[in-house]
């Protein structure tokens, strides 16, 4: 068995120690451009890839499973896939961990003011602000998956007024669920701190649009930490300049690193992260690649699978 590794080659180590930890010895292949350490293809049994170049994966006649090296799929599945070998999302403890404290980081961040509290430190001035009860404050998130789902739990924990919007109905404790083109508006009604953690597919593409942000009351904010193209940019920056969106957290953008000369950089009411609101982190994503490997090895299909009808 052949494991075929295609994503940044300064990863490539700790991946092959996270992995060799797991599984035990490992033929472990980097896949360069050149292609050169591929060796026999029909030795490839398992590819573990982020985007690797379009149609590179028809070459492996005896391929089990595409392991995405994160929970979403959309630079991978726009690749030309081969028919019948199932491409597995990451699901792992440690990066839903991470979207969870950046969820909950950036909610309190203007739940509780802080900006405020720091331009006033700033200034040498001492101010204190009303402070809002938490219990009223309505937080919504867009897509109620591994990592929405979670992060609406552990809101719902710090009594914050959480709903999320899913495809399907969810019956989660203490969350309101809204699903489907039909839910959405009442969602966005009711939602003054919006998260987006939905996958990309041509469904969710551009969804954070003006006339969705028109649908949020006055003065909510939007944290997306899903992709950039989520986000009709210049829609996002009319909504903040008006006056309408009180201000917006983004880690994901259309074009990654952030171009210098991208208004949001400068924009006073925009937060940018460098797409950190939660990495891979190769120990703790190893034993669910390993898992999943030991299940295919024993005959059982891997999980989750992403169905390429929705593409998620
Ligand atoms: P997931 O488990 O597949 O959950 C996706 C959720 O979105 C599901 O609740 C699904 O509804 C909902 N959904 C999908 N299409 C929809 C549509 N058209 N209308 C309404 N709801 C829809 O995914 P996940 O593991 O939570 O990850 C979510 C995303 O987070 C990833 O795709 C990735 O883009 C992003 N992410 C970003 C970072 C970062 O550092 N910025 C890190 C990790 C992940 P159903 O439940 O009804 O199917
Ligand atoms: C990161 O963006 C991921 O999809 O895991």
């Amino acid at each position: 068995m052949a494991l075929l590794f295609s994503a940044r080659y300064e990863d490539s180590e700790r991946w092959h120690q996270a992995l060799v930890a797991e599984l035990g010895d490992l033929d472990f292949r980097l896949w360069t451009p050149d292609g050169a350490n591929i060796g026999d293809p029909a030795d490839i049994e398992f590819v573990l890839a982020w985007g690797p170049k379009k149609g590179a994966f028809k070459e492996f006649p005896n391929l089990k499973a595409i392991f995405c090296l994160g929970a979403g799929v959309d630079h991978l599945i726009s690749r030309d896939l081969p028919d019948g070998v199932p491409v597995v999302r990451l699901v792992d403890p440690g990066l839903t961990r991470g979207m969870r404290e950046y969820v909950i980081y950036w909610t309190l961040h203007y739940h509780r003011r802080f900006k405020e509290y720091a331009d006033s430190a700033a200034a040498g001035e001492w101010r204190q602000l009303p402070q809002a009860d938490t219990r009223k404050r309505r937080v919504g998130i867009l897509g109620l998956g591994v990592l929405g789902a979670d992060a609406a739990a552990h809101l719902c924990a710090l009594e914050f007024d959480v709903a999320g919007w899913s495809r399907s109905a969810k019956a989660l404790d203490g969350i309101e669920s809204f699903h489907g083109t039909d839910g959405l508006a009442a969602f966005l009604a009711r939602t003054e701190i919006l998260v987006n953690l939905l996958p990309l597919t041509p469904e969710t593409t551009g969804i954070i649009n003006a006339e969705n942000l028109s649908q949020l009351p006055k003065g909510a904010v939007v944290i997306n930490a899903a992709r950039g193209p989520h986000v009709v940019d210049d829609d996002l920056i009319r909504a903040l300049d008006d006056g309408h969106i009180a201000a917006a957290t983004l880690d994901v953008f259309h074009t990654e690193p952030l171009p210098a000369d991208h208004p949001f950089w400068a924009h006073p009411k925009i937060n940018i992260t460098p797409h950190a609101a939660s990495l891979t982190v190769q120990e703790t994503a190893a034993v669910a690649i390993a898992d999943n490997i030991r299940r295919i090895r024993a005959g059982e299909p891997p999980a989750p699978i992403v169905d390429p009808e929705t593409g998620y």
